[in-house]
């Protein structure tokens, strides 16, 4: 349980820890020794967006500075008026040769597969160049802000440069995650908020969600139903524990289920198939098993039994499935390998805890078995079989 804990108590404040990674925002020198009033690091890929936002005129002096970049590299920034993400992205593109020379141009982005070709932007851009310094490339631009607007979606990547032409960027995490909101009138304020926040916020509930529903409460209601109820003085609790187990599960899978579809029709041009198919076909068996328990033939019906080996046949299909996905999940998420660990830590532990049950399992059967042969009964078959076959005990 206090891996558990620990899991959900990172994935809430991961977001705060990674927005307050300032570092050298503010003391960064520029070569200009120009000072700008905003400095904000980007979530991911070691960015920051230095600025001067000029109300009278509405114009903005922005200062993009992406760490870590070699030759044969691009980066670029971009404002989405009027979307967000990549597609209507105005780009302000800095291509590293591979004599380290820096070329930078503006590109407005029609579609995912046009490349960063040299357009005009949506808006007038009457200062930009580049440099690249230590392995730092700056993009230095005075933006008219189109509409007098100041809050605008953003975007931000690096791919690299083939044959003088920037190439198709990674699909990595950190270049998927790069999008968010900008303010250029409160940014400082908002800096510790994190720009790109809203996204990993969503993402991070979502994997929270569905890791612990799905993930280990399921799996744990199971192991209720499984061993519990081997034991004479758990009846009929173990019934009631295990149906309060699961519908909680599902009620927080449900919940995790939808944020997960939000997140996929938000993220136009990212799909993850496999992920969204299992976690389609989960929600179909999760909510299936709940209207099993409706359709539960009475305790002592001749079909009873293969209802049970129905209904945890099903159930047995749940935990595999939802336990790959929430697996496919970190994956895409992708925070710190730690929290992989920690997911892995819980399942070994419970399977060492189930291990454990299903052999006092069937020490404690196969002991009744005996005790039933020495009293000469005939057994009601209460307890013949380990598993599904608890007719008559079962609550009804
Ligand atoms: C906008 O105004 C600022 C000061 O208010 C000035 O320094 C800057 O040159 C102006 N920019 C343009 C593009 O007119
Ligand atoms: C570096 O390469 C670019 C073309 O990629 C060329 O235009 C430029 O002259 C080169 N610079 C030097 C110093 O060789």
């Amino acid at each position: 349980m206090g891996k558990i804990l620990h899991l959900l108590f990172f994935i809430l404040i991961s977001n705060s820890i990674i927005s307050s990674s300032a570092q050298d925002c503010r003391s960064y020198s520029f070569t200009n020794n120009a000072i700008y009033a905003t400095c904000i690091s980007l979530p991911v890929q070691n960015s920051h967006l230095h600025w001067n936002y000029h109300p009278t005129n509405g114009t903005v002096d922005i200062a993009y500075r992406h760490t870590g970049v070699s030759t044969s590299q691009w980066v670029a920034w971009a404002l989405n008026v009027n979307g967000n993400g990549m597609v209507g992205a105005q780009a302000l593109v800095a291509l590293v040769g591979s004599n380290g020379s820096v070329q930078v141009y503006t590109s407005s982005v029609s579609g995912y597969n046009t490349g960063l070709q040299q357009s005009s932007l949506s808006f007038d851009v009457p200062l930009l160049r580049a440099e690249r310094v230590n392995g730092d490339v700056v993009i230095y631009a005075t933006l008219v802000l189109p509409g007098g607007g100041t809050n605008f979606n953003q975007v931000w990547q690096m791919g690299p440069v083939s044959n003088g032409a920037p190439g198709a960027h990674a699909l990595n995490p950190e270049n998927r995650n790069s999008v968010g909101t900008v303010d250029f009138v409160t940014g400082q304020a908002g800096a510790g908020g994190g720009v790109g926040g809203s996204l990993l916020h969503r993402r991070n509930t979502h994997g929270v969600l569905n890791a612990v529903s799905w993930g280990v409460l399921m799996p744990m209601g199971a192991m209720v139903a499984r061993y519990l109820k081997v034991f004479k003085v758990a009846h009929p609790a173990w019934f009631y524990i295990h149906v309060a187990i699961q519908a909680t599960a599902y009620g927080i899978g449900v919940a995790g289920w939808g944020t997960g579809l939000k997140l996929g029709s938000d993220s136009e041009g990212i799909k993850y198939t496999s992920h969204r198919n299992i976690g389609i076909t989960l929600f179909a068996l999760g909510t299936l098993q709940v209207f099993a328990l409706l359709l539960r033939p009475k305790p002592d019906h001749k079909y009873r039994i293969y209802w049970n080996i129905y209904h945890a046949g099903v159930g047995y299909a749940v935990i595999s499935l939802g336990i790959t996905n929430v697996f496919k999940g970190l994956d895409i998420l992708d925070p710190e390998k730690k929290w992989k660990h920690a997911y892995i830590g819980v399942l070994i532990s419970l399977a060492a805890i189930a291990v454990l049950l299903e052999a006092f399992t069937w020490f404690i059967v196969l002991k009744r078995k005996n005790e039933d042969k020495q009293e000469g009964h005939a057994g009601n078959g209460a307890y013949a079989s380990n598993g599904y076959g608890h007719g008559q005990n079962q609550a009804a």
